[in-house]
C-alpha cells in the first residue's frame, strides 16, 4: 500500500487531533468525515476538503478508505470498529478498546481473523512521564508496591459524557490511561476489589463527582492501590505515586495529560541517597502524534494484533471488576488471558 486512506468516525477533539496528525503524514490521507453531529461533522469534513457522510455505517464500508480512526464517545467503540474490522479495514480505536470483555475479546479475534491492524489510542504510554518511570523501575528490583492518586477536574461542572456511567463506563473505564499505565509497567492483574461513590447519580447515569478506589494485585507479584477522583476542583488532571521495589522507592508528582505532562518530578531513592531523575519531554501531543504514527506504520509494514491491544483489553477487564467489586464486594478474580 503506498498510501493509507482514512475515514475518521466521530467530530470532537480526538477527530481534530488524529485528522491533523494524518493530514501531515506524507504517506496517509482523510478521505471522509462520519459523525452522528452534522453540524462539527461537516465542519471538520470541510476543513479537510473531504465528503461529510451521515451514516458512519456508509463510511466505513467506503471502497476509497483503507482504515477507520473511532473517535466517538466510548458506548459507541465496539460496534463502529467490528463493522469496519467485517469490511476489511485496518482500525484504530481511541481508548477504551471497548466497553465490555466480550466486545474487546471479540474484536481482537476479528482483527486477527481478517489479518488487520487494530490499534488502541493509549497515547498516555508515550508520555514522557511514563517512560520515565518504566525506565527508571527497571533498575529497583521487583515491585512491592505502588500506591497513586489521580484527580481530574470537573471542566465546568455541567453534565458531561466523561461523567455518565451509560456512556463512558464506570470511572475507571474513563480513566482507563492511568489502569494501562500500570498494566504497561507491571503486567497483568491476578484479582482486583474496588468502591466507589457516587455524588449525584442519576437514572441518566450522570454524576457530579466520584471517589474510587481500586486494589490490585500483579499476577507476577507487588499490589497497586489507586485513589481516583473525577470531578474534582483540581485545574488539571494531577497525580502522585509512590512505588516500593525490592532495590529502591519512586516517587512522582506531576500532570497526566496536556501540555503540562512534562513538569513533574521523579526522584529515585536508594540506598545511595535521593536522587531527581530525568525524564524525557514528551507531552501529550506528541505522543499521539506518534501513537497515530505507529498505526500508520504497523499497516504499512504488516503489523496485525500488536502485545498493546492485549493490555488495551486487560486495562478494560480491570475497571470493570473494580466496578464489580465496588457494586456486589468481595474480590474479583480475572482470568488468565493465553
Ligand atoms: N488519547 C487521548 O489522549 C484521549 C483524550 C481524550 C479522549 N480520548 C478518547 O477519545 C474518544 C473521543 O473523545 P473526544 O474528547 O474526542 O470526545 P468529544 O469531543 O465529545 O467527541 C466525540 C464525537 O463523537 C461523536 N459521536 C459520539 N457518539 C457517536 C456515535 N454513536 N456515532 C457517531 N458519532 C458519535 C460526538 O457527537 P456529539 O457532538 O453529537 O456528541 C462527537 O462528535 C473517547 O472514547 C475518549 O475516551 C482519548
Amino acid at each position: 500500500m503506498e498510501r493509507l486512506r482514512a475515514a475518521i468516525v466521530g467530530s470532537g477533539g480526538m477527530a481534530h487531533t488524529r485528522a491533523s496528525h494524518l493530514t501531515k503524514l506524507e504517506r496517509t490521507s482523510v478521505v471522509c468525515v462520519s459523525s452522528r453531529n452534522a453540524v462539527t461533522g461537516r465542519g471538520v469534513a470541510e476543513r479537510y476538503n473531504v465528503p461529510f457522510i451521515d451514516d458512519w455505517r456508509q463510511a466505513v464500508t467506503r471502497d476509497d478508505v483503507d482504515a477507520v480512526f473511532v473517535t466517538t464517545h466510548n458506548d459507541s467503540h465496539a460496534a463502529i470498529a467490528e463493522a469496519a474490522l467485517e469490511a476489511g479495514k485496518h482500525v484504530f480505536i481511541e481508548y477504551p478498546i471497548a466497553t465490555t470483555l466480550e466486545d474487546a475479546d471479540r474484536l481482537i479475534a476479528l482483527a486477527r481473523a481478517r489479518a488487520r491492524v487494530l490499534h488502541i489510542g493509549h497515547d498516555h504510554a508515550g508520555v514522557g512521564w511514563h517512560l520515565g518511570i518504566k525506565g527508571a523501575a527497571t533498575e529497583l528490583g521487583k515491585l512491592l508496591a505502588v500506591n497513586g492518586v489521580l484527580a481530574t477536574p470537573s471542566r465546568g461542572g455541567g453534565r458531561s459524557v466523561w461523567r455518565n456511567r451509560r456512556l463512558s463506563g464506570p470511572p475507571l473505564m474513563v480513566g482507563i490511561a492511568y489502569v494501562f499505565h500500570l498494566l504497561d509497567l507491571f503486567g497483568p492483574v491476578a484479582w482486583v476489589e474496588g468502591t466507589c461513590a457516587y455524588d449525584g447519580l442519576d437514572d441518566a447515569g450522570y454524576y457530579r463527582s466520584s471517589v474510587t478506589t481500586l486494589t490490585a494485585a500483579f499476577a507476577a507479584g507487588g499490589m497497586a492501590q489507586l485513589l481516583y477522583i473525577r470531578g474534582f476542583a483540581v485545574p488539571r488532571d494531577e497525580q502522585e505515586q509512590a512505588m516500593m521495589f525490592t532495590n529502591g522507592f519512586l516517587s512522582y508528582r506531576g500532570y497526566v495529560s496536556g501540555s503540562h505532562s512534562s513538569e513533574g518530578h521523579l526522584t529515585r531513592v536508594t540506598r545511595a541517597g535521593s536522587q531527581r531523575v530525568a525524564f524525557p519531554e514528551v507531552a501529550l501531543a506528541q505522543a499521539s502524534r506518534e501513537n497515530t504514527e505507529r498505526f500508520v506504520a504497523e499497516v504499512m509494514d504488516g503489523t496485525t494484533v500488536s502485545p498493546a491491544v492485549h493490555l488495551a483489553r486487560d486495562a478494560v477487564a480491570v475497571a470493570l471488576a473494580a466496578e464489580q467489586s465496588a457494586e456486589h464486594g468481595g474480590r474479583v478474580t480475572l482470568e488468565r488471558r493465553d
